[in-house]
């Protein structure tokens, strides 16, 4: 043995998988993910998305079957997202708060089939129901009109509670969203439903694949609402304003290009801080490991572990329940 060698070794803590077992500072489990899911309307079976291959879009049948693999895999809860028929888009995205839209009808399903297993989410906004694909409705100038957008929510809020969804993913990037929903709520007897803040939810190339996961109609891009990736600081104050309006989690996204956000907001939340891996980071993923270019679920795993060590109690994750089937495996 050399005697210059400094007294310390890190390495001596690395030398088996029974010290790497007892020394990992973070650790997954199925509890702390939480499963996105398409559904439909009007599908006979389901479809496929292509630029997130193993992932598709639901029919209410092949949408049962997944809540209940999700369910045994003991994901932590789903985030629902309704895909209506083309001829249901309108620009106030009315399928959106109508009871019989795809969106509620789901819902309706998930909290009768799982809600007592699962906490199920409801994705809150109008892209997927405008004929315009934004995220809000237009002024007469074209540009997203804010306040008239918070009325929409308001609405969307009410027909979601009312189908049984536990937590509402406010994902539009609207001033004043949270505080807007949280008073409808309130004013219609429906406290208990909780609120998830997309707080700092960034204008990002990463949800190039959602656009064909969901059949968005978007033209143009959400640079006015959501935030330039170049900021930092914005992140933080983003959550800080979802907190004073009441938010019961916040999240941030997307995840793997934000872990710096994501440190910062949950190094002060005082409420659960929720990170989103979102289509384009799956898509990345994998396109690379379908090239045979890195090891696949190595490179899943890690991602879910850097996340949750950047500062994430939760992930929103398209591997929700396959990873969460090797961790119950113990391959993990
Ligand atoms: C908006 C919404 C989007 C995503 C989740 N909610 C799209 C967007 O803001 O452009 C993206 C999720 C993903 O890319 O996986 N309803």
């Amino acid at each position: 043995m050399r005697d210059d060698l400094p007294p310390v070794r890190p390495r001596r803590l690395r030398a088996t998988p029974a010290w790497r077992r007892l020394v990992a500072e973070t650790r997954l489990h199925p509890a702390e993910l939480v499963l996105p899911v398409f559904v439909r309307e009007g599908a006979s079976a389901p479809l496929p998305i292509s630029a997130m291959p193993g992932v598709v879009q639901h029919s209410l049948d092949s949408f049962r079957a997944a809540l209940h693999e999700a369910a045994e895999a003991g994901v932590g809860g789903v985030m629902l997202f309704g895909v209506p028929a083309e001829e249901r888009k309108d620009a106030a995205g009315s399928a959106a708060d109508d009871p019989d839209g795809i969106l509620n009808v789901a819902t309706r399903i998930a909290a009768a089939e799982v809600g007592d297993a699962l906490v199920v989410q409801t994705d809150l906004c109008l892209d997927e129901f405008t004929d315009h694909g934004h995220c809000g409705v237009l002024a007469a100038d074209g540009t997203v009109d804010n306040d008239a957008s918070l009325e929409r929510y308001r609405s969307i809020a009410l027909a979601q509670a009312e189908a049984g969804s536990s937590l509402l993913g406010l994902s539009g990037m609207m001033d004043g969203q949270v505080a807007a929903v949280r008073d409808a709520l309130d004013a219609a007897g429906c406290t208990d439903v909780a609120i998830l803040g997309y707080s700092a939810k960034y204008a990002s190339a990463f949800y190039g694949p959602f656009r064909e996961a969901v059949g968005s109609t978007l033209r143009g891009d959400r640079k006015t609402y959501q935030q330039d990736p170049a900021n930092r600081r914005e992140g933080l104050r983003e959550a800080d304003l979802d907190l004073a309006e009441g938010a019961d989690v916040v999240m941030v996204k997307p995840a793997t290009a934000y872990l710096d956000v994501l440190a910062d907001v949950a190094a002060t939340s005082p409420v659960p801080v929720w990170a989103y891996q979102v289509s384009g980071e799956y898509a990345m993923l994998e396109a690379a490991a379908a090239n045979g270019w890195i090891d696949r679920d190595r490179a899943v795993a890690e991602t879910l572990l850097s996340i949750r060590r950047a500062g994430a109690d939760a992930v929103l994750t398209y591997y929700a329940a396959e990873v969460a089937g090797w961790i119950r495996q113990g391959r993990l």
